[in-house]
Parts: structure tokens; sequence; C-alpha cells
């Protein structure tokens, strides 16, 4: 049994989960302020019609609403802060976040400019480390499950000068509101089905194996995972199947709570170099070092790893954790082929001769995360990892 503790609970979002919640947006807009901005992606919100139905939902209910359309994968630093401006011309005194987790993370950092001011790099630890006082307040819709967004204070954002992505997270950028709706994530094709999902099932396990790891995001990582281990292959088949996209939504929005509480370790440090230099999908450059990462700390966190694969489906005979410890990098191999995204660096596009520079970046950049990893890691060690990863 795991001795408790002391810990900090601070989880200042309402979350407003389930089928058919999408249509509250109007009512907790309208507590918020006159006119909306909404920050979204280029097409895909278009393109299922989800956008048109916020904007009409939010004019029933008198928000006036202006959109900033331009966001991309891995967003940019410098696109937070035209969105910020956008915001101010537009008088906008409230942002909703819809999308994916780069059109959540932009209105985040969105608010922030918008509201206290400078440019978006300035709030980053390489960028200065300024603190914001104050944000505007943010409405998160996620469409896809897995970045956590909806229920952690993080944003994560790159600049293309420095080749920098950066997490950054405050008090003043929770949501203030978060709607869960999994009918708006049927429409999440295959491929960002598994990377998404995949990257929820990183948070759970990051968090638990923390070395600041507290009672509340144990259970919630252990619950995330296995929910994950079950329903991924599931919807990744069968995208409509509502059972599965509920129980994603939910272990999605769980394992932000865990890396709220507890947080990520070095495997998240090791992934952002990697999509900051290959613009690589997140949850896939996750997916590419997670095993071998767990494998490497292995010996530092035998236990733990035991109870993961005891909740992804090792036999109940087995009571050897030495075994089982081996047995969950296993499992989480065949999770990530069930779903097609069992990769290799190297199937990623990355070059043999950027896994020094890739570790070094990773020790800089988001350090604060290998110091709260098992195993006292150094940069030999993420470099070891990399190169187990090719
Ligand atoms: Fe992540």
């Amino acid at each position: 049994m795991d001795r408790i503790s002391n810990f900090e609970y601070f989880l200042p979002t309402r979350l407003v989960f389930g089928v058919g919640s999408l249509n509250r947006v109007g009512e907790f807009a309208k507590s918020l302020g006159k006119k909306a901005l909404i920050v979204t992606g280029k097409s895909s919100t278009k393109k299922t019609g989800l956008l048109d139905k916020v904007i009409a939902i939010l004019e029933k209910n008198g928000v006036e609403t202006a959109v900033f359309d331009e966001i991309v994968p891995n967003p940019l630093s410098s696109t937070v802060d035209k969105g910020a401006e956008f915001a101010n011309n537009e008088r906008c005194d409230l942002i909703i976040g819809l999308g994916g987790g780069s059109p959540v993370d932009s209105a985040k950092l969105i608010a922030v400019v918008a509201k206290d001011g400078g440019k978006c790099w300035d709030y980053t630890g390489s960028g200065g480390g300024r603190i914001p006082k104050s944000a505007l307040p943010v409405i998160a819709i996620p469409t896809t499950h897995g970045t956590g967004t909806e229920s952690d204070p993080f944003a994560v954002v790159t600049n293309t000068e420095t080749d920098e992505k950066i997490g950054v997270g405050f008090d003043q950028t929770f949501p203030t509101v978060s709607i869960v709706d999994p009918e708006v994530m049927k429409t999440l094709p295959p491929y960002q089905t598994a990377a998404t999902g995949m990257d929820a099932f990183y948070h759970a396990i990051e968090s638990y194996i923390n070395t600041n790891h507290q009672p509340t995001s144990d259970l919630l990582a252990l619950e995330a995972m296995s929910l994950i281990n079950h329903y991924l292959p599931i919807a990744y088949r069968d995208g409509n199947n509502i059972e599965a996209r509920t129980a994603l939504a939910w272990a999605s929005t769980a394992a932000g709570i865990c890396e709220t509480l507890s947080g990520c370790i070095a495997n998240h440090s090791i992934e952002h170099p990697i999509s900051a230099h290959y613009n690589a999908t997140h949850g896939a450059g996750l997916c590419a070092t997670g095993p071998a990462f767990f494998d490497y700390i292995r010996p530092h966190t035998k236990e733990r790893l035991a109870r993961v694969a005891q909740i992804m489906g090792a036999p109940e005979s087995e009571v050897d954790i030495d075994k089982l410890s081996k047995m969950s990098i296993e499992l989480i191999h065949r999770l990530q082929k069930s779903v097609d995204i069992d990769i290799t660096l190297k199937d990623l596009g990355v070059e043999k001769s950027m896994l020094g520079r890739l570790a070094e970046d990773a020790m800089r950049t988001m350090g604060a995360l290998v110091e709260v990893t098992p195993g006292n890691l150094k940069t030999k060690d993420l470099e070891r990892i990399l190169e187990m990863s090719y």
C-alpha cells in the first residue's frame, strides 16, 4: 500500500459532461459576456457544421460572435498574438475554444494576452516567465478525446523562431467552463481517434508514475487507462459508437485532471521537441517513445507498472511484480498495435543525427517534468531512450 503524502487540489473549472451538453453553451456564454470570440481551426468545425451550430446557439441566447479560424496543429505563439489583437479589436469579452487541443490551448493564451497584454512568448519559461494577473473567461469545447485541456490549465505553444514547443499553465488559464459532449467527437477520423486517445493514455500513465502522484489522480489515472485500453480500439473501428466515444471523452477529462493534480513526466518532455522540429502529431510522438521510455525507467517504478499491467488485462494468476512490470510494456505495445500507431521515431521522419539535439531540447525546455520522473534521468538517458525508440 502506498504512503499518502502531502498534496494540493485546485481545479476551478465548471465541467459540463455528457451527450447533448453542447446545447448549454449559450446559457454559460450569456453569463460571462456579451460578445464571444470563437477560436477554431481552418476547416474541420466548418465541414462538420459544428461552428455554425455553436454560433446559432449563441445568437439565440443574445451573445454576439466573432470567429478567429487561423489555428493550425502545434499552434504558434505569433498566431496567439494575432488572435488577442483581433479579440480586442472586436471588443470580445469572452473566448470560446472550439476544436482539438490546438484551438482550446490557443483560446486560453489569447484570453491571457488580450486581457493582460504583452506577447504570448513573454509568458513561457524560455520567453521570460511572465505570470498573468488576469485573463478573459474561456469556454472550452473539445472535439477530440485526448489533450485533457478541458480539465487542466495548460496550453502548449510553439515559437518558430527558436523551434521551441513549451507547455505553460497558470491559475488564470483554467477554462471557466468546459463543455465535454461526446456527440461532437463522433466525426473524429480514425487516425486522430488513435493519436488523441493515446495522448490521454500517456497523461494518465505518466501522472500515475510521477514521483508527485497523489490519491485523486491515482484513482482517475487507473480509470482512464482501463477505459482507453477497452474502448479505444472500438472507437477506432466504429467512430459512431457513442458508448465508446463517451467513455473516451471521460477518460480524456479524467486524465486531464491527473495532469492538473500530478502532471506528466519526461515522456512528454521528450515528445515536445519531436513535434516542434518535425511537426509530428503529438499523440503519435508519444507512442513512438512511450514503450521504450517506460522500459528504461521500469527498475525505479516496478510496483506501479505492475498495477498498470493488471488494469490492462494481465492474467490474474500472475503476481510476480517484476514479470507484471515487464508485461505492462508489452500491453502498451498491444494497445498501440490495435489502433495502428505502434510506430518508431524513424516512421515519423526523425533523423538519427538529431537525437542528441532532441534530448538537449527536451531537458532545456521541459526539464521540470524530468525532475519528477523516477530514476533521476540526465540528458544522456533521454538520448538513450530516443535511440531505443528509433
Ligand atoms: Fe499530451
